[in-house]
């Protein structure tokens, strides 16, 4: 690739297809799920690029488009389908994008399609002003981490009063890259190729540490530069555990417990050989756990996918991989990673309750509460990654049920035959939740 990309809509590579196919897969399953709340749905680009490849493939806003007007197709009633607005940004493509998605009318009764010469930075920001309480989800996928300023994704969502949920593709390597170049710290990795404009590298100027804070949203990546020029460990080690420390504090400073708007906040590095350094990570932020769950089973299947076609040329792996492109792990590992979660929830919730107004308790541990179950599973993958899938989380929970060390309990609880109900996966009609045996709270 050329280093300013001028080549970049030519042909579609490899591990671009990683994360076409994670936003084309998601869409069906978040468009399906926010039709039903009924608010209107608003669906940002805000990096579009030319909506197509001259080698006939399509870009982002083809996708995101085909999947809206599926989910237009496939839903049951017209009376309850919100509009789904689609606003695609960007400043340099513009002309190519709205000829390349010209079959789609700008607007077909069910909300309008539009092209905005613009960037990001002023458009999101404005485009959510105009709404109210909204469904919107913003796909941010640019060339490199120039652009990529936190605090804009970060205010314009904390502003908002609506629902936002975020993919965005983060050049963590770059960051680590740009990090060593700037302050002056040996860079001890790979040379790399990275998608990344040449005039978007960041200046070796006084203002370019500041630069790098408000990509990285905080000064966090100081000491993970320091540590990284103490290590001493030999190469790809220190690159790798920079990247991995870099990925988890940014993924924190979108979490409500960095100070951030997401309740939960996923990745998946898209490595493009075993053990090697990611090309960039896909983060996702959302506030829901249904799409936290359903975008972390998302995550598995591409990780397959991406391990089987591109990291091993076809070859099928002989063992299941997790998000990360490594061994999943078994049962034995994953047992008291579920009971963990479980109890520190279980704990959590204990917790607050003893520390209502009015509620004098000396044992929090003896106040009996359940959790639901998919707080649960998608609290256990922010806590520990997307180490496995939902079902290995049921198989683990089904097995301490039959251990008698929790209890399950399920709305409705018998079938419509009058059998005890034994489902483990939860929709609108279907309630699970977990509690500890009484003796163990
Ligand atoms: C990696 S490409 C996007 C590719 C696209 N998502 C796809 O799959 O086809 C990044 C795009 O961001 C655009 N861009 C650069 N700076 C921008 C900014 N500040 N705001 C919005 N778009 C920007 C570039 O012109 C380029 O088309």
């Amino acid at each position: 690739m050329s280093k300013c990309n001028d080549d970049f809509f030519d042909a579609k590579k490899d591990w671009s297809r990683v994360k076409d196919a994670l936003l084309g897969s998601y869409l069906p399953v978040y468009f399906a799920k926010v039709i039903h709340t009924k608010k209107p749905i608003v669906y940002i680009d805000c990096f579009a690029g030319a909506g197509k490849f001259k080698s006939g493939e399509d870009g982002s806003p083809r996708i995101a488009l085909a999947e809206r007007k599926s989910a237009i197709e496939h839903c049951r009633s017209f009376a309850i389908l919100p509009k789904i607005d689609m606003y695609f940004i960007d400043p340099v493509y513009d002309k190519e994008l709205a000829a390349n998605i010209s079959d789609y009318p700008h607007d077909d009764g069910h909300g309008s399609i539009k092209v905005i010469k613009g960037t990001y930075e002023t458009t999101v920001p404005e485009i959510l002003s105009n709404i109210g309480d909204a469904n919107v989800f913003l796909y941010v996928d640019p060339f490199g981490i120039r652009n990529l300023a936190n605090r804009i994704f970060a205010n314009a969502c904390k502003n908002f009063q609506g629902n936002v949920e975020l993919l965005l593709n983060l050049n963590s390597f770059g960051f680590i890259r740009e990090a060593c170049r700037v302050t002056g710290t040996l860079y001890k990795g790979e040379k790399i190729e990275l998608e990344e404009r040449e005039e978007s590298i960041i200046d070796k100027s006084a203002n370019a540490e500041r630069v790098l804070s408000a990509i990285a949203g905080g000064e966090y990546w100081r000491k993970i530069i320091e540590d990284y020029h103490r290590d001493s460990q030999p190469s790809p080690k220190p690159s790798l555990v920079a990247e991995r420390n870099f990925s988890a504090c940014y993924r924190k400073t979108l979490s409500k417990s960095g100070g951030g708007p997401f309740k939960y906040v996923l990745d998946i590095p898209i490595k493009t050989k075993p053990g090697s350094y990611p090309k960039y990570r896909m983060v996702y932020a959302t506030n829901h756990p249904d799409g936290c769950i359903a975008m972390a089973d998302n995550m598995i299947r591409r990780a397959d996918e991406l391990y089987t076609e591109i990291q091993s040329g076809g070859q099928m792996s002989f063992f299941e991989v997790d998000a990360n492109q490594e061994m999943k792990p078994d049962a034995a590992i994953l047992t008291p990673l579920v009971r963990e979660c479980l109890s520190r929830q279980i704990s959590s919730l204990q917790n607050s309750v003893a520390n209502f107004p009015g509620i004098h308790c000396s044992n929090p541990s003896k106040i009996p509460v359940k959790i639901r179950l998919r707080d649960m599973v998608a609290d256990f993958f922010c806590e520990n990654g997307v180490i496995c899938a939902t079902k290995d989380i049921h198989a683990i929970l089904a097995s301490l049920e039959n251990k008698g060390e929790i209890v399950v309990s399920r709305i409705p609880n018998i079938t419509k035959t009058g059998k005890p109900s034994k489902f483990w996966v939860e929709d609108k009609d279907k309630t699970i939740y977990i509690h500890l045996k009484e003796s163990s709270q």
